[in-house]
């Protein structure tokens, strides 16, 4: 009779197991939001050599900039979907190096396609999956992408005018989230999660 019962008791455990849901779709935005960062930031890496080959220097800074917080964002995302006991298949990120005015424009395209419909729909999917992790990851590199899309948007207009040398010259970048700081408007703490500045990366 004992063992009946414990035979019973193992088995409501493991149909326990078993039907707890994987969260199949944050496994696939984190998977693609991986791609999509890692990507950004070797095309970024790769239009701020060309911009300095231009002789852009302040928009390569840029570049470098959004380069390096695009790479916390892959890393944030991989941390979470370890968490979740996945691996990320290898890739090759893709992508082409025109001119910087149009390299500016395909950056833009990129951001908004990220903070307008990729992400939010990412969290969505995560809330309704309830994995708060990924929630969070998201929310840093959508509130990210904004910005982003703002620097370059200025961008953009000061090389269409030949005024590139009044866009900032040096940004701090949060290693925590990804935050992207004209350096002269930086706060003492992240404005998205709160690190001290002193942590900030400087670009
Ligand atoms: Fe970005
Ligand atoms: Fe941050």
């Amino acid at each position: 009779m004992r063992k009946l019962f414990l035979f019973a008791f193992v088995s409501l455990i493991v149909l326990a197991g078993c039907s707890a849901p994987k969260p199949v779709k944050t496994i696939e935005n984190l998977k693609a939001g991986i791609k999509g960062e890692t990507t950004a930031s070797a095309k970024y890496a790769a239009f701020a050599e060309k911009a300095r080959a231009e002789g852009l220097d302040t928009v390569a800074k840029l570049f470098d900039a959004a380069s390096k917080a695009e790479s916390i964002h892959a890393a944030n995302h991989t941390k979470v979907l370890e968490g979740l006991g996945e691996k990320m298949e290898d890739f090759k990120p893709e992508f082409e190096v025109k001119m910087t005015a149009e390299n500016l424009q395909a950056a833009i395209d990129g951001e908004t396609y990220e903070s307008t419909t990729m992400y939010p729909q990412f969290l969505v999917d995560a809330k309704t999956e309830n994995v708060e992790k990924a929630t969070k990851s998201f929310t840093w590199a959508l509130d990210t992408e904004k910005k982003h899309q703002e620097f370059y948007k200025a961008a953009l207009a000061a090389v269409q005018s030949n005024t590139e040398n009044t866009l900032p010259f040096v940004y701090e970048v949060c290693p925590v989230c990804g935050n992207t700081y004209d350096q002269a408007k930086v706060e003492e703490k992240c404005a998205f999660c709160n690190t001290s500045r002193e942590k900030f990366f400087v670009i």
